[in-house]
């Protein structure tokens, strides 16, 4: 039988994400009573880290360890990874030490390369061109804050960048509109919308995206790896800032998401994002829960 990989949100079922989202939330119960659950004693999850993490990286790994399993933290800057060795002879020999494999990288592709050539599931952690780890957080903290989200309306404000493309296809899989606000040159991929149909929608204006909306999310102006670009971004993005005027267009009960790290002043002002309508921290949170529901799903 083929490996089960986690690569987008495309490789489960609507029903599969769906389940994984109740699985979350009972994981969370489980946790904050202090009960004990152990379904993976003894399993290695290896995490290949090639950009920065820190939400990603500790609810990874306190997760194996809660789960009464272990995770290895493996960085190019002291692994062969590092000095060249192919992507295709690190998945062959990790998936042979390790029961499932967490990457973050650049191209997609490499990732894709690398569980073509694993035994065992293999998890996207970031991509530059997917987050799926993070829309199963932000999908749990929207059901538990607001109930189930079918037929509801979230805003796309920013780069049509990894979060946006990944938000396209969790606009498919549970069932949501998506109004995207994105600046020229900055649109997200043409195939990754196509494939949502009417569900992701691009729009002219962060305003047209944000009015009635029942979730406003955004992110970073420079992703990781587009340092140098900064400047130009900061000129480009000057009117896609999540602010109260913004805001104050959504559905009086919408919420604010952003998968964070933040930069106040920048994409979000800090009223916004220290406000009552943010759930940032309970969706940072959820990183823990729904990643754990996930490898429990891809392990046992
Ligand atoms: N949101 C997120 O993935 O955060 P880290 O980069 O800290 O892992
Ligand atoms: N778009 C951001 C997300 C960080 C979690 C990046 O890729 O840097």
């Amino acid at each position: 039988m083929a490996v089960q990989h986690f690569l987008t949100l495309n490789d489960l079922t609507a029903e599969q994400l769906r389940a994984l989202l109740q699985r979350g939330i009972e994981l969370k119960t489980l946790q904050r009573n202090g009960e004990r659950y152990q379904p993976l004693q003894n399993r290695v999850l290896g995490m290949v880290f090639e950009k920065s993490s820190t939400r990603t990286r500790v609810s990874f790994e306190a997760g194996m360890a809660q789960f009464g399993g272990h995770a290895i933290f493996l960085s190019p800057r002291d692994t062969q990874l590092g000095r060249g060795e192919p992507i295709e002879d690190s998945a062959r020999v990790l998936s042979r030490m390790c029961d499932a494999i967490m990457i973050r990288t650049f191209e997609h592709e490499k990732l894709e390369r690398f569980a073509a050539h694993s035994r065992v599931p293999v998890i996207n952690a970031l991509t530059d061109q997917y987050h799926p780890c993070q829309l199963l957080a932000d999908m749990q903290t929207w059901y538990e804050a607001r109930g189930d989200m079918t037929g509801k309306t979230a805003a796309w404000i920013g780069d049509g960048n990894n979060m946006c493309h990944s938000y396209i296809n969790a606009a498919r899989q549970y069932g949501f509109r998506l109004r995207i606000a994105a600046p020229p040159g900055y649109l997200p991929d043409a195939d990754v919308l196509a494939r949502a149909g009417d569900r992701a929608v691009l729009v002219d204006s962060p305003a047209e995206a944000a009015t009635a909306a029942d979730l406003v999310v955004t992110d970073v102006w420079s992703s990781m790896g587009q340092e140098e670009e900064q400047g130009e971004r900061e000129k480009v993005f000057a009117d896609y800032q999540v602010n109260a005027d913004l805001m104050a267009l959504a559905a009086p009960d919408a919420l604010f998401m952003h998968c964070l790290p933040a930069h106040r002043g920048e994409e979000v002002t800090a009223e916004v994002i220290d406000g009552p309508q943010s759930v940032v921290w309970d969706e940072a949170e959820n990183r823990l829960h729904a990643q754990k529901a996930l490898l429990e799903f891809l392990l046992t």
